[in-house]
């Protein structure tokens, strides 16, 4: 191992790829079990994710989430250029993409996605998807506070609209498979009905203090794979994220026990009770990374280990979305549909 301008840069004894678990989608292509995350928010530069990227291919990972909306995908393009040069092949990456909220008007879609290949240098996505069902623009980094002028709401019809470019996507070969992210039952309900292709994953919010155990359920029994965003609970995120209600999963005293009983990062627990779990966790980490992939290749918790975690779940979302909000008066809960039902608009 080196460290390089503080990140962790692997030089070998990797973990080997074929011993990570692997989801296996609808359509039989397989999907490693734990990707990485690539959102550097402000304090990861976009060459420090591509480096990371790198280290974190020779460690052994072969899945990454990435997004045109974290403005990295160029720098990580380049280290996807070296990381095939040197020897891993294509078919044994799994590399995720996504549409963003200001790219859902029907000429958009396709443009979009080619840019995206364009900038991480390649010629198909293994998945693609829609980042939000919000078509809103907000800049990057904009306080939570902000609302976009001509802020909208969720319309399926216009939502159908943009998923028919994404089937467009399957059928012209740039995309493997398409999903959704941040979408609820109602939502999901639909899209499900009206689908040609349907969604292969949907991403959501998933750690042991928000485990969305119905949208998990929901998700499973319908075929999808279910990729948990935040899974350590994005303990690095901006200040301007955070509200006063916000729990750590990492500081649980359950998590810190087990923990230290198996001689392991807090963290590194969270991640292998989502990938027990049955979710795909998508961890971003500039400096533990190595020890999250070896975590879920190491030693199993045990199923009273695993009960005890499913007992911590708070109903804790940290990820509230409050910049799409469309109308005067609202709370963020009106985003996510709490009594069953698409908020009107
Ligand atoms: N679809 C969506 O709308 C959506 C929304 C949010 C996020 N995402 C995706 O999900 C990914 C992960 O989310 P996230 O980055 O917000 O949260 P996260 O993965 O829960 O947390 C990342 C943080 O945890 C730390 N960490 C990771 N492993 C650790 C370990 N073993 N020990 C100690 N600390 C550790 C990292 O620190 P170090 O860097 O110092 O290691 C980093 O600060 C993103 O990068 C992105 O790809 C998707």
């Amino acid at each position: 191992m080196q460290q390089q301008g503080g990140l962790e840069i692997s030089t070998g004894d990797s973990v080997d790829p074929t011993l990570v678990p692997q989801r296996t989608l609808y359509s039989g292509a397989v999907m490693p079990a734990i990707g990485l995350g690539t959102f550097g928010s402000d304090h990861v530069s976009a060459a420090e994710v591509a480096e990371v990227v790198k280290g974190a291919a020779a460690a052994g990972y072969r899945h990454f989430d990435c997004a045109s909306v974290y403005s990295n995908e160029a720098e990580i393009g380049t280290a996807f250029e070296e990381i095939l040069r040197g020897g891993i092949r294509r078919e044994d990456l799994w590399i995720t993409s996504k549409l963003w909220n200001d790219k859902h008007r029907d000429d958009d879609v396709i443009a979009s996605c080619r840019q995206s290949l364009s900038d991480l240098r390649l010629d198909y996505l293994d998945l693609y998807l829609v980042h939000w069902p919000f078509p809103n623009f907000h800049p990057p980094g904009c306080d939570v506070d902000s609302r976009s002028p001509g802020a909208k709401p969720y319309i399926h019809a216009n939502y159908m609209k943009t998923w028919r470019k994404m089937e467009e996507l399957v059928d012209m070969g740039l995309v493997r498979h398409i999903g959704t992210s941040n979408m609820t039952i109602p939502k999901l309900k639909l899209v499900l009905r009206d689908a040609r292709i349907k969604p292969a994953v949907n991403e959501m919010e998933l750690h042991p203090h928000f485990q969305q155990p119905k949208l998990f359920k929901f998700v499973v029994e319908n075929g999808m794979k279910p990729v948990g965003y935040c899974p350590i609970g994005s303990p690095g995120r901006p200040e301007r994220d955070r509200t006063p209600e916000d729990t750590a999963p990492t500081e649980d005293p359950v998590i810190v026990r087990i923990a230290e009983s198996h001689g392991i990062h807090p963290a590194v627990v969270c991640i292998k009770w989502a990938v027990q779990r049955g979710q795909t966790p998508i961890p971003f980490s500039a400096h533990h990374y190595r020890a999250n992939l070896e975590g879920i290749v190491g030693d199993s918790l045990t199923d009273e280990e695993m009960r005890s975690i499913t007992a911590l779940d708070r109903n804790c979302r940290l990820i509230k979305g409050q910049v799409f909000l469309w109308k005067e008066g609202q709370t963020w809960e009106d985003l996510w549909d709490l009594n069953g039902e698409i908020t009107p608009p």
